[in-house]
């Protein structure tokens, strides 16, 4: 059955076109990531389609239920977890759970046991009884998604679930979707971290200034790049002249990381060998030089030119709440 189907939506905020006409549409039971950076549209595009938000024009379901004529129908089919979802920071985290439990019409009964179970499920059993606003933010995110899980919803978006999280937090959290993946839920999860996507989604649309570009497997994405990257460490002496010399050979300047270089390989080892050939000839005597399969992130830089991933110490969107 369909989980989620939107067709042409658009979304604007005064002069800002936030969604540009976005069709989306996936099966339940599988993990669909929503790729992109800060501003893309993702939290827009959740918003709508979890009935928080109007579109201009276009028209969403959620496991077949139209969002716009059957708002409190598509609610009933949907959990929504993320940035903006809020939890009373006076209430033990069993009781925000068993809240969000009343508000889904489980009767009082229903609530506890339901909530004992997401709580054990999550991992929280310990911290339950403990008031919310003595949590660490690892432990917040994952009462969010217990939370958004109470209502057994056929489908959950996780709007960027690791976002703003330490590195322990995040594989945790990412262990904890798999289980929940396992146990038959449908996902939609927003991320901007393109190593997120490549691990817990089966399909990806990449997202960009309110439009899809790009959608497919993560293995169909890393295709389109057609073929193998060659991949060089230099000293960072030579770091300029290296440059020059990839950039005559790929026709196009090398994607910069903070050690490497690197361009397509559209002529696998041959790429490889005229690098080598080539530096040489320059004079330049790499660290290391490596022909290797492309990633999520050579992708996103190839279809916008820029990448994904805000740099965690410096994030993209000011006065974002950290929690
Ligand atoms: N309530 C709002 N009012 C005005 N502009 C908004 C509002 N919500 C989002 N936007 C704008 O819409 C664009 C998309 O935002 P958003 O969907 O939050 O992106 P993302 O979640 O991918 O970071 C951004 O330019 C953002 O500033
Ligand atoms: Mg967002």
């Amino acid at each position: 059955m369909t989980a989620v189907a939107s067709h042409n939506i658009v979304k604007t905020f005064g002069d800002i076109v936030a969604l540009d006409g976005v069709s989306v549409e996936f099966e339940e039971g599988i993990v669909y990531g929503l790729l992109g950076p800060n501003g893309a549209g993702k939290t827009t595009l959740i918003r709508v389609l979890a009935t928080l938000l109007k579109p201009d024009s276009g028209s969403a379901t959620v496991a077949g239920v139209d969002v716009i004529a059957d708002p409190v129908g598509a609610r009933h089919k949907i959990g929504l977890a993320g940035q903006s979802a809020a939890v009373d920071e006076f209430l033990t985290g069993r009781e925000n759970v068993e809240m969000v439990g009343r508000l889904y019409n489980l009767s009082k009964e229903e609530a506890k046991t339901r909530a004992t179970d997401v709580l054990e499920a999550i991992n929280l059993t310990d911290a339950a009884d403990r008031k919310v606003g003595t949590y660490s933010g690892g432990m917040r995110r994952r009462l969010d998604l217990a939370a958004s899980m109470v209502g057994r919803p056929q489908i959950l978006f996780l709007d960027e679930p690791t976002t703003g999280i330490d590195p322990g937090s995040r594989l945790d959290l990412w262990d904890l979707i798999e289980d929940l993946v396992a146990g038959g839920t449908t996902l939609l999860l927003t991320t901007q971290y393109l190593d997120e996507a490549d691990r817990l989604a089966d399909r990806i649309g990449v997202i960009n200034h309110g439009k899809l570009i790009a959608e497919g497997t993560s293995n169909e994405l890393k295709d389109q790049l057609g073929g193998d990257v060659v991949e060089i460490h230099v000293d960072e002496q030579d770091r300029a002249a290296a440059a020059d010399v990839l950039t005559g050979i790929a026709g196009s300047e090398p994607v910069a990381e903070r050690l490497s270089l690197s361009i397509p390989a559209p002529e696998g080892s041959k790429t490889l060998t005229a690098v080598v050939r080539e530096l040489d000839a320059a004079a330049i005597e790499p660290r290391d030089i490596a022909l290797r399969k492309p990633t999520l992130d050579d992708v996103f830089l190839t279809l916008t030119g820029h990448k994904a991933e805000a740099k965690p110490e410096e994030p993209a969107e000011t006065g974002r709440r950290r929690r």
